[in-house]
């Protein structure tokens, strides 16, 4: 939908706007209020409610209150705000530009709304909308930027769950977007010609110079904004992203963010089709990704195929199962990125192990049972051994996760009794953990791998170690269907 914008107002073009009806309750602005005298009359949790929103924009409040209880105490102590312990009257409005009324007191209220719409001084009563001028909205405060949301008082929740969206959608650091913007807007408007500006703006905001903004690199992001007024690619960025362990809900924020941002992704095999179709449908998709002993593209491709597409002034997603530096390599692609100077960014995911243990239902850590949790892989050497810490493993009051495992169960199984923990000692496998096909088999280390080979579990699979598994008889939640093999 393409809307006409002024700084604040996106309006559908089909209506004419000026011969429509009044539609609007309110007409939304934003006012100037620093260093302006503002009365809140009242001096308890809803005025300090009040407070800090008049505070965050500069104004000199004065308080009106008998008595005075947290924040607003707290402010007044503090030189923040004003007190003035006497009662309301109608001469402390003189000179000021807003009041607010926050009392408990219907009757003070009321007064106060009279004295102040009979003086032109704009008045809000708080939950009281009839007898308010103006009231305040919803608000995603990433200053400079504010989104302000409002129902005109017709539905304050729904406004409320708009706001809660913007909340998880606008990344908390868009006011530094903002903010650098705002300190570049003369220097382009000065080194373009006239409405030539507003392109290159256009063009930075496309460009991967904006999330380094977002990543706090100002020198990265001056130098796209450079290329953005000469009109050609920067280099491209690489984003190292954790896709968690399947469940396309336990993605963050910022992944998801990136994930519809980018130009093209390379992919894993432990990425799920769900996860991958939240990626920007557009996006050009390369599956890079590994079986066991079945490298579809060596590493060492990998890694120069992110340097190649980032050169190319692209986007580039690497999108990994879980948490990109567990397990993950993530941190040779990185010492790739950085021997080519080529801007990066990690994002941590959910690592199989916490997200397979909790919607198994078993606590990797108990204050009675695990006092430890440690991860290490099973993956066996060329000659088919196992090489590991066995006396550290083999231990009580501690929990052991084994990625890559499954292949190697039997010897791992036998290792840890041979190194001291008895046969009956809980183990557990998860497979597909977080995914609608999740599978857990539970039994020991003396008769997991039968179970196992008799569940003929294929998937990725995860085998977790430890007396915190027998916590799963009555700790097991069934999140996301979650079936016993
Ligand atoms: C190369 S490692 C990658 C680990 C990943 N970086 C992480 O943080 O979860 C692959 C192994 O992780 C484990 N794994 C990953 N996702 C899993 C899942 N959804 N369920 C069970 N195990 C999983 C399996 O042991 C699999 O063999």
């Amino acid at each position: 939908m393409r809307w006409q914008n002024s700084d604040s107002v996106a309006t559908p073009p089909h209506r004419d706007r000026l011969m429509t009806e009044p539609a609007w309750p309110y007409y939304p602005v934003f006012l100037k209020l620093r260093d302006q005298r503002v009365l809140l009359v009242g001096g308890g949790e809803v005025a300090g409610r009040k407070l800090r929103l008049l505070l965050r924009a500069g104004a000199r409040v004065e308080i009106v209150a008998a008595e005075l209880a947290g924040d607003v105490a707290e402010a007044c102590a503090s030189g923040r705000a004003v007190h003035q312990a006497r009662a309301f009257s109608d001469a402390q409005l003189h000179g000021c530009r807003l009041v607010i009324a926050a009392t408990g007191d219907r009757d003070l209220n009321a007064r106060v709304a009279a004295v102040a719409e009979s003086a032109g001084v704009a008045v809000n009563v708080v939950d009281d909308v009839a007898l308010s001028r103006f009231i305040t909205p919803a608000i995603v405060d990433r200053a400079p930027m504010l989104v302000a949301i409002s129902s005109g008082g017709a539905a304050p929740v729904l406004a409320r769950r708009l706001r809660e969206r913007i909340e998880t959608w606008l990344p908390a650091a868009y006011g530094r977007l903002a903010g650098f913007m705002q300190r570049h807007r003369e220097a382009v408007r000065d080194a373009t010609v006239q409405g030539e500006a507003r392109g290159v703006w256009e063009r930075f905001l496309d460009s991967p110079a904006a999330e380094r903004v977002l990543a706090g690199d100002e020198a990265g992001a001056e130098a796209g904004l450079q290329a953005a007024l000469q009109d050609r690619p920067a280099v491209g960025e690489v984003w190292l992203v954790g896709a968690g362990p399947g469940d396309p809900d336990l993605l963050t924020f910022k992944a998801l963010r990136l994930m519809q941002q980018c130009d093209v992704v390379l992919h894993d095999r432990l990425i799920s089709p769900q996860v991958l179709d939240l990626v920007r449908r557009d996006a050009r998709r390369l599956f890079v990704g590994k079986a066991r002993s079945q490298h579809a593209v060596p590493q060492e491709q990998i890694n120069a195929e992110l340097v190649r597409l980032a050169q190319q002034g692209l986007r580039v997603l690497r999108l990994k199962g879980g948490d990109p530096f567990i397990f993950g390599r993530g941190g040779e692609e990185i010492d790739t990125l950085m021997a080519h100077g080529i801007p990066f960014q990690v994002v941590p995911g959910i690592t199989a192990a916490s997200g397979c243990a909790a919607y198994a239902g078993i606590p990797l850590t108990h204050r009675d049972h695990a006092q430890s949790c440690v991860f290490v892989t099973g993956h066996a050497r060329k000659d088919g051994t196992l090489d590991l810490h066995w006396d550290q493993l083999a231990r009580r009051g501690q929990t052991v996760v084994v990625y890559m495992g499954l292949h190697t169960l039997p010897a791992l199984c036998a290792e840890l009794i041979v190194h001291g923990l008895p046969p009956q000692w809980p183990a557990a496998m998860v497979e597909e953990g977080t995914s609608p096909s999740q599978r857990v088999v539970v039994g020991t280390l003396g008769d997991l791998p039968q179970r196992v080979e008799a569940a003929g579990l294929k998937g990725a699979s995860l085998l977790i170690v430890g007396e915190v598994v027998r916590l799963r008889e009555h700790l097991a939640w069934n999140a996301g269907g979650v079936k016993d093999a």
